[in-house]
């Protein structure tokens, strides 16, 4: 019996380190993207001997020139990476960054009201750019491949060009007339003045360009050399107000994500200057005790809506720049603090969000993208890059071929005054000189025994919410597809009301939710673009799923 026991616990370690070795490594590699054409390049960087992060580094650069609605190299990103081989992770911080010349009411008019247009359209609603910096940084202390490899494929798009898809001309409908205004932008993203037809190629030679200075001299052209000359000059002489110091002292950041556990996986997601990953452990602190994947599903919502509501308040009081505020981390993701909020949540009625002291937040739309990638060696990436809202400023620095971000919109122009997304907040993200404005980008890896995923999203302060309902659908056991597909709700603790998608509640969930207190809104359209991919180490398989939502998506596992 005894030998037997011991021939037992012998079989038993070498399957278990079988297992250990073959969960450590995929195998394949799995990236979803929010454009085939991007996609595509971070598979010909892989099949290069490239890692993820080679790969992160060419699918970053092709979505800016096959998505300049969303992202590009005027803007800036999270990427949040996980090393397998010692097992780091890091949040590489390509956030945009106030200018010198900013000051907190630089959008306000004459009467001290917040001017809308100069803070969303043209030079003056630009912020610094990080995205090159951050894939240069990338592409030096994380990838195995020259840039010349790794950005490649988005210097052939730029300069062959891409076709104009579906998304590409309703998205440039809203924002036409202010790509009217500066010349520069209006002849690459239009043709002819109009929006260009479906099919319709769209070359940017001048970002071609740029991406090969990137190749030669890695930061050098765009933040020191001519690239950044003809920025200081196109804005400036357009109403903006950079410098070439404003662009020389630009640098990425490594900051360390927020990690905790829920249900025994380990998240790590998006730190400060994002609001997310501290939002979404505070609403999963809030939620682990109540064992909601067993309660009926409007006691399901309500509970999850209380705990949204709490954690947008908290947002809008305490994140910010943590380089120039003192933001509680610590305290917001510590579970003692979830237990107190807890306290506060009634199960048979809503609070109303005027009960709780604070101040505002809200929402989002098809702007900004996000991508996940697992390589074959177990490297993990999620990123989300932003220009802020559609075709960002609508601005071209003349000579330069891409626009610039209206990320100044996301600093709180005026405290309680909402911005774009109908977020207001107020010291903690005000805006100063060389600050970084407040994000609700949430690139997150959920790391179990058993699975693993990668997710995120666009949609404004909705990414939130977007990405805390995936994990939630993760933790019913559920993969990629479904996270991406699932229908939507949130709340941001004001305006205090549950938005939600169409399919998202029956008439009778609906019924039960407005019986609780709660203001439902049913919306008539859909939101986010989501990008995912899960690692399943019991079978070694890789799933990889893109939203339905936006057809030029795309996952593939190969
Ligand atoms: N500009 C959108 C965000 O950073 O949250």
């Amino acid at each position: 019996m005894k030998l037997l026991n011991k021939t037992l616990l012998s079989m038993a370690a070498v399957l278990i380190s079988t297992y250990a070795l073959a969960a450590d490594k995929p195998g394949k590699s799995a990236i979803s993207s929010a454009h085939y054409l991007a996609t595509e390049a971070g598979f010909e960087v892989l099949d290069q001997g490239g890692n993820a992060f080679d790969a992160a580094v060419a699918v970053s650069a092709a979505l800016a020139v096959v998505e300049p609605a969303s992202s590009g190299i005027g803007g800036g990103a999270f990427w949040l990476l996980h090393r397998n081989e010692d097992q780091k992770n890091i949040m590489i911080d390509g956030r945009e960054e106030a200018p010198s010349a900013a000051h907190r009411d630089m959008y306000l008019d004459a009467q001290g009201e917040v001017n809308r247009s100069l803070a969303m359209h043209g030079p003056l609603a630009a912020g610094i750019p990080g995205h090159v910096a951050g894939m240069v940084h990338i592409a030096r202390n994380y990838g195995r491949l020259p840039l010349k490899v790794s950005l490649a494929p988005a210097i052939r798009l730029a300069r062959t060009g891409f076709p104009a898809d579906e998304k590409y001309i309703r998205l440039l409908k809203p924002v036409h007339k202010h790509m009217l205004r500066w010349p520069a932008g209006r002849a690459i993203f239009l043709h002819d003045d109009e929006i260009p037809a479906l099919g319709a190629v769209i070359k940017q030679p001048d970002v071609a360009r740029v991406l090969e200075q990137i190749v030669l001299t890695g930061t050098k052209d765009f933040y020191h050399g001519e690239t950044a000359r003809l920025l200081v000059k196109g804005v400036n002489e357009a109403g903006g107000n950079w410098s070439m110091e404003d662009l020389a002292a630009y640098k990425v950041v490594e900051r360390e994500p927020v990690r905790f556990t829920y249900n025994d996986y380990e998240l790590i997601t998006a730190s400060p200057p994002s609001s997310g990953g501290v939002a979404i452990a505070e609403i999963l602190n809030i939620l682990e005790p109540y064992k909601i994947a067993e309660c009926p599903e409007a006691q399901r919502i309500h509970l999850v809506v209380e705990a949204m509501r709490r954690a947008y308040r908290d947002r809008s009081i305490y994140l910010g720049d943590p380089d120039f505020v003192d933001v509680p981390v610590a305290m917001l993701i510590d579970p003692q603090y979830a237990a107190g909020m807890r306290t506060s949540i009634r199960t048979d009625k809503a609070t109303p969000s005027s009960a709780l002291a604070g101040i505002a937040d809200v929402a989002g739309g098809k702007h900004t993208t996000h991508f996940s990638i697992i390589d074959s060696q177990g490297n993990l990436v999620a990123a989300t890059l932003t220009v802020n809202t559609l075709y960002g400023a609508n601005f071209v620095a003349p000579g330069t071929g891409f626009l610039l971000n209206n990320q100044m919109d996301d600093f709180s122009a005026k405290p309680g005054i909402p911005n774009a997304y109908g977020l207001t907040g107020f010291e903690a993200n005000a805006i100063a000189p060389g600050k970084r404005p407040l994000s609700s980008m949430s690139p997150t890896f959920v790391i179990g025994e058993d699975r693993v995923a990668v997710l995120g999203t666009p949609g404004g302060s909705r990414i939130i919410t977007m990405v805390l309902l995936s994990i939630l659908d993760f933790f019913a056991g559920n993969g990629p597809q479904s996270w991406v597909s699932l229908p939507r709700y949130h709340h941001q603790y004001l305006p205090d009301r549950i938005f939600a998608e169409p399919d998202a509640f029956s008439e009778e969930v609906q019924g039960q939710l407005r019986a609780l207190g709660h203001e439902v809104q049913i919306l008539n359209r859909q939101w986010g673009n989501m990008n995912a991919v899960m690692w399943d180490r019991r079978s070694g398989k890789l799933e990889a799923a893109s939203d339905p939502r936006t057809p030029s998506g795309r996952a593939t596992v190969k």
